[in-house]
């Protein structure tokens, strides 16, 4: 088992990886410090609460809880809206959960976003820990204690920043994750990689597309990522400078999100499409190899992630891209990477550099 600590002071919280954390009776350890003698809510979803509910209900009846319940609401993005929120919060106090008591978020992104909320607001913030079990979660929402729903407006409009007591990360979970969804969660390991580790990058390339099934190997890139993460989260917890970075992809990812309603690309998928135009940008702009550029693309490919997009106006992207939430004044905040293992975040990026390679991007498709 690797650990992972998130520095934040008070608030410092380990993250615990292994593909058998489950099977080995470890986490009933780990639960059990903030479990033991209360009671706890299990917020997931019906995709993945049939799956590894009662197991998760066991370890934690035998690392001490006084007594479990459970919220379970349908699986998606569509369910991540205020209203849900209400519903676990509801459920929270006809069970009889006080200020001492503990939330756990069993799921992907969206239910952890949503565990962590509730949490973060019920009887003004009580205990919550994690438990991610897809690979985006486990690379990306799992880590950072950004949390949130979203509102008819816009996504992830409203949230809070709260951090979790403890995050256990179990590969064996995998097991039964579809393949595209897998595909989603490596385009942010890869823009880890592109970001911070040409050494995990070159690893990446060389497991060819065995990370899809090898879980054992996987956990080991899955720490290697959250100590990427963490680091950053540590320095800039409320994105005010470095976590910046970890937009790489992004603002182009959400401006193709976007243009198609949400109901194009997925979200992993749109991010690969981004880190490959940003990549084809810096180059441009003859601020990354063109080689690199390349070698960036490949590795998105490899694991069964577009690089191109069809069926958007260059316009419409462009002007997605002016509207983004993290832009200044219209002028979007771009991340390119230098070198593979190195990006920097920019202001100052031509119009016609950023509309050339959305050219590029749509013809190619
Ligand atoms: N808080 C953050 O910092 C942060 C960062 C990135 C993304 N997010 C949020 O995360 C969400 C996306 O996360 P996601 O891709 O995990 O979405 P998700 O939670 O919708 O999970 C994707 C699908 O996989 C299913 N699933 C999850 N684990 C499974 C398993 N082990 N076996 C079988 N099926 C499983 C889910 O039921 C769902 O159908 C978005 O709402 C996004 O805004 C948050
Ligand atoms: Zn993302």
């Amino acid at each position: 088992m690797k650990t992972v600590q998130v520095s934040l002071g008070e608030r410092s919280y380990d993250i615990s990886v292994s593909d058998d954390l489950f099977t080995s009776g470890a986490a009933v350890g780990l639960l059990a410090p903030f479990a033991k003698g209360v009671k706890v809510l299990i917020v997931s979803d019906f995709n993945v609460f049939p799956l590894y509910g009662e197991l998760l209900e066991r370890t934690l009846q035998v690392a001490g809880a006084s007594a479990v319940a459970q919220s379970v609401f349908p699986a998606g993005e569509t369910s991540k809206h205020l209203e849900t929120i209400c519903g676990i919060c509801r459920i929270a106090a006809r069970a009889g959960l006080d200020r001492g008591s503990l939330v756990v978020g069993l799921g992907g992104g969206v239910v952890g976003d949503m565990a962590a909320f509730a949490a973060s607001i019920y009887m003004r913030g009580i205990r919550c820990v994690q438990i991610p079990t897809s690979l985006l979660a486990m690379i990306d929402s799992g880590v950072g204690g950004k949390t949130g729903v979203d509102l008819p407006e816009g996504k992830n409009l409203v949230g809070t920043f709260y951090q979790p007591k403890a995050v256990l990360m179990d590969t064996m979970f995998l097991t039964s994750l579809p393949e595209r969804e897998m595909a989603n969660g490596f385009a942010e390991l890869i823009k880890h990689a592109v970001l911070f580790d040409r050494t995990l990058f070159d690893e990446l390339e060389a497991a060819g597309d065995t990370l899809f099934r090898d879980h054992s190997r996987l956990a080991s890139l899955v720490a290697r990522s959250c100590v990427l993460k963490a680091g950053v989260v540590s320095r800039d917890e409320r994105e005010r400078g470095e976590r910046m970075l970890l937009n790489l992809g992004h603002t182009f990812g959400h401006a193709i999100e976007k243009v198609q309603d949400y109901r194009g690309l997925e979200h992993g998928e749109a991010v690969a499409v981004g880190i490959a135009a940003a990549a084809r940008l810096s180059a441009r702009l003859g601020l990354l190899a063109a080689a690199s550029a390349e070698r960036i693309a490949a590795l998105l490919r490899q694991y069964r992630l577009p690089v191109t997009v069809s069926g958007c106006t260059t316009a419409a992207l462009m002007d997605a891209m002016a509207s983004d939430k993290k832009a200044v004044s219209g002028v979007p905040r771009i991340v390119l990477p230098l070198a593979i293992g190195r990006a920097e975040v920019r202001t100052d990026v031509p119009r016609e550099a950023i509309e050339a390679v959305w050219e590029e991007v749509r013809e190619q498709s």
